[in-house]
C-alpha cells in the first residue's frame, strides 16, 4: 500500500547551512508520526517544508499521492497545522476566533456555524464560547487552536511541539485529544522533544539530530536497539564513579556509562539474579552508594546510546550555545 505521507531524501539549506540533511520517512493513513528531538535538530523544519511554508533544497514530499511541489494548493488543504507558539487572536471570543479560521479556510458560509459549534464542543468551550480569549488559560487557547487546526477536517494533521510549555495536566488532555483524533482516521505528524510523549503517542519514530534521522522505528524496536535487558542506574558520590564502574566490569563483565554521579548499564542475562548479587557486591565495597535501581529502557536510553548525550543534555547544550551566540 502506498504511505500517506513519504519523505525521500529531504534537505534544506539555509544559506550554506543545513538545517535538515537527507531525512527520509513514510507514514501510513491513519498513524502517529513522531519526530523526536533536541532544540535545533531540524523539526520545525522539516515540516515547513510539508506545510509548503519553506520550499526544500533538494528532495521528495509526496502527501496522499500529490507531490508537494506540483500540487502546493491541494497539499495545503489536506493539512492541518498547529505551531509551536499558540495562535489565537487575545481580543476576539473563542467563537469569534473559530468563525474567522473557517473563514480563512474558505468553509462556505452557510457551514461555518454548526462547523464552529461543533469544534466549541469538541474542544469543551462552550461554556466559554463568547468569553474573549484573553481571559483563557493556556491549555484552553491551546485546545482552541487544536480545533481550529481541525476545522476543514484535514486528512492530516501536523503539531509541533504540542505540549512544549503545557503544565501535566493540560500535556495529558492534549494527548487526550491527538488519540481521539487518530481514533476518528486522521493522520499525524507530531514533533517532540519529549521522549515520554513520543513514547506514548506515536506509532512510529524518527530521532533526529544535527537535521539527520539517527534512528527510525515504533518506540518497542527503538527501546530493543539498546538492549533486551534491563538498565541499571546506580548513583553514587562522584569521587566513587570510577570505582565502581571498575567492580561492575572486573565481577559482571558490565561496560557502564557515567555522567556526574550516575551509573548507567545494560544487563542482557537473568537481569534480576545479577541485580540481586550487584547489590550484594556494592554492599561489600565501600562505596557509598545513593540509589539502585533496575527498569525497562526508555527512548532517552536509545538517545544516549546512539549520541553518547541524553536528550536533556543535548538541549541544555542546544540552548546554552544559542544563548552563547546572543552574547557574543
Ligand atoms: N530561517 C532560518 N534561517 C537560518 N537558519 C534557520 C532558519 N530556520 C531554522 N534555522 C536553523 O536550522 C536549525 C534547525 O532549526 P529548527 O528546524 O527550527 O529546529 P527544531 O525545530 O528541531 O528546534 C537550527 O540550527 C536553526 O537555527
Ligand atoms: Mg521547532
Amino acid at each position: 500500500m502506498q504511505p500517506f505521507v513519504d519523505v525521500k531524501n529531504l534537505r534544506k539549506l539555509f544559506g550554506n547551512f543545513t538545517a535538515v540533511d537527507g531525512v527520509s520517512f513514510s507514514i501510513g493513513k491513519g498513524e502517529i508520526f513522531g519526530i523526536l528531538g533536541p532544540n535545533g535538530a531540524g523539526k520545525t523544519t522539516t515540516i515547513s517544508t510539508i506545510l509548503g511554508i519553506e520550499k526544500q533544497t533538494d528532495g521528495k514530499i509526496v502527501v496522499d499521492g500529490l507531490d508537494n511541489l506540483k500540487h502546493p494548493k491541494e497539499v495545503k488543504q489536506i493539512i492541518g497545522f498547529m505551531a509551536q507558539e499558540t495562535i489565537v487572536d487575545s481580543e476576539l471570543t473563542g467563537r469569534q476566533n473559530l468563525a474567522l479560521g473557517a473563514d480563512l479556510y474558505h468553509i462556505p458560509k452557510s457551514e461555518i456555524p454548526s462547523k464552529v459549534s461543533f469544534a466549541l464542543r469538541e474542544s469543551q468551550l462552550e461554556k466559554f464560547a463568547d468569553v474573549k480569549a484573553s481571559n483563557y488559560s493556556g491549555g484552553m487557547k491551546r485546545r482552541l487552536y487544536l480545533v481550529k487546526s481541525m476545522l476543514h477536517e484535514p486528512k492530516l494533521l501536523i503539531l509541533d511541539e504540542p505540549t512544549t510549555g503545557l503544565d501535566i495536566q493540560n500535556r495529558v488532555q492534549m494527548w487526550k485529544d491527538i488519540r481521539k483524533l487518530k481514533a476518528d482516521g486522521v493522520t499525524i505528524i507530531l514533533t517532540t522533544q519529549y521522549l515520554e510523549e513520543a513514547d506514548a503517542l506515536c506509532d512510529n519514530i524518527a530521532i533526529i539530530d544535527h537535521g539527520k534521522i539517527i534512528a527510525q522505528g515504533t518506540p518497542s524496536q527503538l527501546k530493543k536497539m539498546i538492549a533486551s535487558g534491563n538498565v541499571l542506574e546506580i548513583i553514587t558520590k562522584p569521587e566513587n564513579v570510577e570505582q565502581v564502574r571498575k567492580m561492575l566490569k572486573a565481577k559482571f563483565g558490565l561496560n557502564s556509562t557515567a555522567v556526574n554521579d550516575k551509573i548507567e548499564a545494560t544487563v542482557e542475562k537473568s537481569p534480576l539474579d545479577t541485580f540481586q548479587r550487584i547489590l550484594n557486591a556494592l554492599k561489600s565495597s565501600k562505596a557509598p552508594v545513593l540509589s539502585v535501581s533496575l527498569r525497562l529502557p526508555t527512548l532517552d536510553d536509545v538517545f544516549i546510546k546512539l549520541t553518547g548525550a541524553s536528550l536533556r543534555d543535548a538541549e541544555q547544550k542546544a540552548d546554552a550555545s544559542q544563548s552563547n551566540k546572543a552574547v557574543r
